[in-house]
């Protein structure tokens, strides 16, 4: 198991955002993470990223144990995440901003220097589809730009394992089909993917596996196909989209 999610909790005062959620990815997997607004989605991803700090439970990644550890040490493992709220680098162009994810990201490969990482950002960049964007000012790009340019930042870190917050979220239905095509591209390079989306279509053609979260607590947990098919998982899933 890649990343190895064990009876996790998160408590926010008197709220418990995440009651004994146990999950797993397996490498090369798309796993998709589901469930309605407040579910506790993006409290997973704070947790599994280190964004959080502290939780209760166990999280292990390539078989270390990453509970308390701090996000930087956690990406430099290979786990990258995506921001639900993209937040540009106000000042930086696409390039530099990618630029900066490669100088911060994992592995043996890591580019030593400004021009190695810049060469990787450019790749990364065509790769997600935004090289005529490379010299736009971050804050300048459209919500479909900003989305790619999000995933392009956590690609160039080189990662095992990418964690995508409502990535599609926002966008017209071509950038959505073009979005799927980068999230299989992304497989397709072998990096495992957990991503949150409230899209019936976008999980039935992407995950493999599908872990559904209500208030907190893990309600579902199978192949794509049965959870897709479970009345009462889809019942709490639809509740999303209503
Ligand atoms: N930093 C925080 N402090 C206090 N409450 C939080 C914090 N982050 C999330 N919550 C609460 O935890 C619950 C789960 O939130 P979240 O994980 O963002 O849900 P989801 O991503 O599934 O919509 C919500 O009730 C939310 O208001
Ligand atoms: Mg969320």
């Amino acid at each position: 198991m890649l990343l190895d999610v064990q009876d996790v909790s998160v408590q926010f005062g008197g709220l418990r955002a995440l009651n004994g959620v146990s999950f797993g990815v397996q490498e090369g997997e798309i796993v998709g993470l589901v469930g309605p607004n407040g579910a506790g989605k993006s409290t997973m991803v704070n947790a599994v990223s280190g964004a959080l700090g502290r939780h209760r439970g166990r999280i292990s990644f390539a078989s270390h144990d990453i509970s308390g550890l701090a996000p930087s040490r956690i990406a430099e493992m290979g786990l990258v995440r995506t921001f639900q709220l993209v937040q540009p680098f106000r000042g930086l162009t696409a390039i530099e901003c990618v630029t900066l994810g490669a100088l911060y990201g994992s592995g043996t490969d890591r580019p030593t220097g400004v021009p190695a990482a810049r060469r990787l950002a450019e790749q990364v960049l065509a790769f997600a589809g935004l090289s005529a964007a490379a010299g736009l000012a971050c804050d300048t790009l459209n919500a479909s730009q900003r989305r790619r340019l999000e995933i392009a930042r956590a690609l160039a870190a080189r990662p095992k394992l990418i964690l995508l917050d409502e990535c599609l979220s926002g966008l017209n239905s071509s950038e959505i089909d073009q979005g799927i095509t980068l999230v299989r591209a992304i497989r397709e390079r072998g990096i495992a993917i957990l991503i949150i989306e409230h899209m019936v279509r976008v999980m039935a053609t992407l995950a493999d596996r599908i872990v559904v979260l209500d208030r907190g607590e893990k309600i579902a947990d199978g192949p794509a196909a049965e959870v897709l098919t479970d009345r009462r998982a889809l019942g709490i899933y639809f509740g999303t989209t209503a």
